[in-house]
């Protein structure tokens, strides 16, 4: 199989191109990532001089590079990019709907024209809203998406869903809820508070730490769009998650347990606005209909996820210290140049 992956460079589509190229070593991916902040060429540098992988820098709304690319023959597009972090969209959103808005449109409409059989519209849990105590959504369940980032996901979602009911163009789309794991860039709750404890600062837990998230191991997320590009039906929406959510306070004192670290690092902060009170997330028809079903629970996950954080002192330092992004502008600036050596 020849795989377009959008994204590839960040959290999510870094630890799917491993997985991918590991699970189907016959199978070829090329990489296509505008490398904003969060996307990093170290998360995949096994991968470097690999024969079956590639990599372009390209931005998803960039319409003429796009259809450059997408013109290659490839089997499938699994499309991940995306501005993810729900705090920026609140400091400024534009960026989220040019990306996640327009990209995805610009993804799908050279997909469909040159009839890329099979297109992979990764999305997210965020898109229902707040669930009561209780309540899961199914696939069927109303959108009710409350930040920038969240409603911009959801137009991502309704393009994909027009593109199969107006053109019969072979889209699914996934929505999965809170992913944790190696290569999560720090500024989202786990790889944030991991960072901080082991430097022995303070862990900013936003409102009162009650706000339940349903945390999914980034591994078991790319088993199921694996499963799902392989056994999923054209037009057709499944959910991704653990199944059972879990406050914001109980992984944090998870996390200074396993870091052996007190409680007194623990800081009560401004609530984030309009901050969602509990995603939970019924997962039965990917159960039932594709047979997957989670394999990492939420302890022996934390476990992973801190020793990876403590065995890569090194790719921390560098991420945060930004220097990939000055050699990225060194390297991969002039548009074609990556293109090139295709
Ligand atoms: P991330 O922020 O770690 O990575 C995003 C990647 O997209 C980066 O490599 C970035 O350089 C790239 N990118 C951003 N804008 C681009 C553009 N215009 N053109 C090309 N590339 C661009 O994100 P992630 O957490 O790995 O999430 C990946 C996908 O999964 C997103 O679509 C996100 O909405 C979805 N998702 C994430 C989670 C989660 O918990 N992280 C949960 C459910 C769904
Ligand atoms: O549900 C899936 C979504 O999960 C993805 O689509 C998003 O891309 C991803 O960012 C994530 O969104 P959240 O807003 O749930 O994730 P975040 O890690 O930012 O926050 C998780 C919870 O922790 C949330 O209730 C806010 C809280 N939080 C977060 C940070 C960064 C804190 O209390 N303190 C913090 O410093």
């Amino acid at each position: 199989m020849k795989v377009l992956v959008t994204g590839g460079a960040g959290f999510i589509g870094s630890n799917f191109i491993r997985y991918f190229l590991k699970s189907h070593p016959d199978s070829s991916i090329l990489n296509l990532d505008k490398l904003t902040y969060a996307g990093n060429l170290e998360n995949l540098a096994e991968l470097q001089t690999a024969l079956n992988y590639r990599f372009v820098r390209c931005d998803v709304a960039d319409a003429a590079q796009v259809e450059q690319i997408v013109q290659e023959r490839f089997d499938a597009i699994v499309h991940f990019a995306a501005e993810t972090h729900v705090d920026r969209s609140i400091a400024g959103g534009r960026e989220f709907v040019q990306t996640n808005v327009l990209g995805t449109f610009t993804m799908l409409d050279a997909a469909r024209r040159h009839r890329v059989p099979r297109f992979l519209h990764v999305g997210t849990d965020e898109v229902y809203g707040s669930m009561k105590p209780g309540e899961f959504a199914r696939e069927d369940s109303a959108i009710e998406p409350n930040s920038p980032y969240a409603a911009s996901k959801a137009g991502a979602d309704l393009l994909a869903r027009s593109f199969w009911q107006t053109y019969q163009y072979p889209v699914i789309t996934t929505r999965c809820s809170n992913n944790y794991g190696p290569y999560q860039f720090p500024e989202k709750l786990i790889p944030l508070m991991i960072a901080n404890a082991i430097e022995g600062k303070k862990l900013p837990v936003y409102g009162d730490g009650l706000n339940e998230r349903d945390w999914i191991f980034v591994e078991d997320h790319c088993r199921a769009l694996d499963r799902v590009l392989e056994a999923g039906l054209p037009g057709e929406l499944y959910n991704i998650g653990y199944g059972q959510p879990v406050a914001n306070i109980e992984i944090i004192r998870k996390l200074l347990r396993l870091l052996d670290r007190s409680d007194d690092l623990i800081e009560y902060v401004k609530d984030r606005p309009g901050h969602d009170r509990r995603y939970a997330l019924g997962t039965e028809r990917i159960q039932r209909e594709v047979g997957w079903a989670p394999a990492v629970d939420i302890d022996e996950g934390l476990k992973r996820t801190v020793e990876w954080y403590r065995g890569n002192s090194g790719w921390m330092a560098r991420v945060c210290g930004g220097e990939y992004q000055a050699y990225y502008e060194k390297h991969y600036t002039r548009r074609g140049e990556t293109l090139a050596a295709l």
